[in-house]
């Protein structure tokens, strides 16, 4: 049943950032989001309030085991003033799967919805809509109950935040280096690579600090099995460009199913480009640049949208892909994409969701 949400607004609004000092995930707005859950009576409590720090027991579950899932969504403000949200319906129902996952109760997915429409026209103003910029929505769940035995939390809370931001790379959509791993692995099928859970990024910490003092912006992760095959890059999807075909991995469970990678299939499709999702190995990828065939590579994600890489290095060696510079076909779907998402472009798809007044 979809539950009537509470408002209570600030008294005391902050000053909005210049959209050229915004980054990535630094400044959040006005209000938040929140409501909580026990057995009975389940998910109750919907309200927006100002934006506020929280109190939990040190005992807290999500400190100690973990039990926590989020995700990552974008709204837009359109030239006519327009406020829309890309593919909100998917993150939601990606949400719950993370539930699932996680043993968490699963959430009404009208109300969520609901929450975010409200909060969006309560916080409307913190929209940028400078090119490149956006407002990144951050849903989250985490277990509440004061307890230190390892069985799923019987209270949570659920909290939506929201931050304007500009481009996630601090090179924009410029072409990103990455470094192959072969030592550590981010999951392993049948764990919870598929599930947006904060311990797939701790696990990634360390090779990303590693990858950093190398000189590269991100990672490619190889399968946790046989320590071949390509699953993302970074906290994003990956796609090749070999020559005429796009490749990306077959979902496998170990690593999440992005809105964006999603989107890129179908737009793809819909220009009639031959897309396979199978299993594509780093000794395809390197054999496939030193035949001269590997045209692109970029990463898909809701925080960069699509992200050019321009460099790849594995074992020592340095490949660059292409010519070293964004593709013309990353290009041409970032531009797509953010056409659809700002409103500059027809959205063929029906993608964007109005938030209304
Ligand atoms: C995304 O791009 O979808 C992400 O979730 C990135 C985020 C972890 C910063």
């Amino acid at each position: 049943m979809l539950q009537s949400i509470s408002v209570e607004r600030t008294t005391t609004p902050k000053p909005k950032p210049q959209a050229n000092e915004l980054g990535f995930g630094k400044y959040f707005t006005d209000h938040m989001f929140i409501m909580e859950y026990e057995p009975d009576p389940g998910w109750h409590r919907p309200r927006i309030v100002p934006y506020q720090p929280i109190s939990l027991d040190p005992s807290a579950k999500t400190f100690h085991y973990g039990q926590t899932v989020f995700e990552g969504l974008k709204a837009y403000r359109t030239a006519e003033q327009k406020i829309q949200i890309f593919r909100p319906r998917m993150n939601i129902r990606r949400l719950n799967l993370s539930n699932e996952r996680l043993c968490i109760p699963p959430l009404h997915e009208k109300t969520v919805l609901e929450a975010l429409m409200q909060l969006l026209r309560i916080d409307r103003d913190w929209i940028p809509f400078e090119p490149g910029t956006s407002l990144y929505i951050r849903p989250f769940v985490i277990a509440t109950e004061p307890a230190l035995g390892v069985a799923p939390s019987r209270h949570y809370r659920f909290i939506i935040i929201l931050s304007p931001v500009g481009a996630y790379y601090s090179e924009g959509v410029h072409p990103i280096s990455i470094h192959v791993e072969s030592r550590y692995v981010r999951a392993v099928a049948g764990g919870v690579g598929n599930a947006k859970t904060g311990g797939n990024y701790a696990a990634s910490l360390k090779s990303q600090e590693e990858a950093s003092r190398r000189g590269c912006a991100q990672v490619l992760w190889l399968d946790g099995t046989y320590r071949k095959y390509v699953e993302e890059v970074g906290s994003m999807n990956v796609f090749f460009r070999i020559e005429d075909t796009v490749v990306t991995p077959a979902l496998t469970g170990s690593f999440l199913e992005g809105v964006i990678r999603d989107s890129v299939i179908r737009i793809l499709d819909h220009w009639n480009i031959a897309v396979q999702e199978r299993p594509i190995s780093i000794d395809e990828v390197v054999r496939a640049h030193r035949a001269g065939s590997l045209k692109e590579i970029f990463g898909t994600g809701t925080a960069a949208v699509i992200s050019p890489v321009g460099e790849l290095h594995w074992q020592g060696e340095k490949l660059t892909v292409g010519d070293g510079t964004a593709g013309a076909l990353s290009a041409k779907l970032y531009d797509t994409l953010t056409g659809i998402q700002t409103g500059r472009l027809p959205d063929p798809f029906e993608w964007m969701e109005e938030v209304g007044d």
